[in-house]
């Protein structure tokens, strides 16, 4: 086990019913926020009412951000920020899943930076300060909510990378899993594989296998994940299943999932990124296509050793081969697609996707060659 350093200073406010303790919360930060949200399956499922309510009741005046889009465009970032600006809102309030969140991020350290927000994603400005934020979640998925990690996409290069500090990390965030049961299928197919890619990219690449305890933890969330999206592909109203698996998808990127896994990467990441960028899909759709092809990739190079400890505590398989196709089995019973056909990738462009790829690889200091980011691109044809 390496050593660590662990720090979270997110609140977690958890449970049915619970969006009107955002406002409390918030007024601590000030009185006027910028609140941030998607398309529109706020006002459909009641959590912009129960926004707007607790945040009026509390003496809060709001300024709306609405309309980001999922994989947040860097164009509307900068139009955030200088509304946050120009409206001087002292704090954010994110309401909706990780896109929303994301670019609530951006927003806030963009708010308080004389520079272009992009400078942060870019690698030319590192994030020191931000504007206060709290999220209200409505998509399990990402580990937003309680992580100071966010990604935004530049449109014009077709670069979705990402940026972080701790100014970055909600003040305090609502998960009311009520609020993740409008969530179309396709959605809790992309958040229930999002969720497991953070568990895995550490375990399995990490320098130190000998780590009982956040093994041992990775093996619960990934068992509590199949479990919770099997039933709620049963049956969508089941209370407990959304909650658990709200609160795995938080666990399994704010930071514990990872302690003591020295070295590790986000390679399955680094590559999903690019499908993302560049044909605009899901990141969990795109995470079901990388992580099987990855997989063969890391039983090739680094042996059997990781897959088959996994896949026995997780799935009962009894060799790699199998842990592989048991990831991919899961994966296409949530819907998800696991080939580049599927989304309608032609396999023509894997050179392109892959040199695209070399950016964030680059920018996150893994040590992967185009070469290999192609065949193991030809793997997810
Ligand atoms: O825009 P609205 O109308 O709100 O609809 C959204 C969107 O269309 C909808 N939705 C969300 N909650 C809903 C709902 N529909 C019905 N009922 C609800 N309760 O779902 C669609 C997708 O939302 P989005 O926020 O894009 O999904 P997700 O939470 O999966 O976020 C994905 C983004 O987060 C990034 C991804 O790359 C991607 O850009 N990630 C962020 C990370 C982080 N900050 O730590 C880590 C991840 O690895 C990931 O990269
Ligand atoms: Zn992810």
């Amino acid at each position: 086990m390496q050593n660590f350093n662990f720090q979270n200073p997110v609140k977690i406010i958890f449970g049915k019913g619970t969006i009107g303790k955002i406002g409390p919360e918030a007024a601590k930060a000030g009185k006027k926020a910028l609140l941030v949200y998607g398309g529109g399956s706020i006002k459909k499922n009641g959590v912009y009412e129960a926004v707007i309510k607790t945040l009026t009741e509390n003496g809060i005046a709001v300024v709306e951000h609405a309309g980001v889009k999922p994989n947040p465009a860097l164009g509307h970032v900068r139009e955030g920020v200088k509304k946050a600006k120009a409206e001087k809102c002292g704090f954010i309030v994110a309401a909706g899943g990780g896109s929303v969140i994301d670019e609530s991020k951006a927003i806030a350290a963009g708010a308080l930076y004389a520079g272009d927000v992009w400078d942060f994603f870019s690698g030319k400005a590192q994030v020191r300060e931000a504007l206060p934020l709290f999220t209200v979640l409505t998509l399990p998925a990402t580990g937003s909510e309680m992580n100071s990690g966010c990604v935004v996409t530049n449109e014009d290069t077709k670069q979705k990378y990402s940026a972080g500090g701790a100014a970055l990390f909600p003040r305090a965030s609502v998960l009311d899993p009520e609020t993740t049961m409008s969530l179309p299928a396709a959605q809790v197919a992309n958040g229930a594989v999002d969720a497991i890619a953070h568990i895995i990219e550490g375990y399995f690449t990490t320098t130190d296998a000998d780590n009982a305890v956040t093994d041992e933890l990775v093996h619960g969330l990934a068992r509590s994940v199949i479990a919770s999206t099997e039933r709620i592909m049963k049956d969508p109203a089941d209370y407990n299943a959304r909650a658990a698996m709200m609160w795995s998808a938080t666990l399994a990127l704010n930071g514990l999932a990872s302690c003591g896994y020295g070295g590790g990467s986000f390679i399955n990441h680094a590559i999903e990124h690019s499908l993302s960028a560049i044909y605009d899909i899901a990141h969990g759709a795109g995470l079901a296509i990388v992580m099987p092809a990855w997989f063969k990739h890391h039983l090739r190079t680094a042996g059997p050793a990781r897959l088959e400890k996994f896949g026995r505590c997780v799935f009962g398989a009894g060799s790699a081969g199998e842990t592989i196709a048991a990831f991919e089995a899961f994966f296409k019973k949530t819907g998800a697609p696991v080939r580049l056909a599927e989304a309608g990738i032609p396999a023509a462009d894997i050179p392109a996707i892959a040199g695209n790829a070399m950016g964030l690889i680059r920018a996150w200091g893994i040590k992967y060659t185009q070469p290999e980011v192609e065949k193991i691109l030809a793997d997810a044809v």
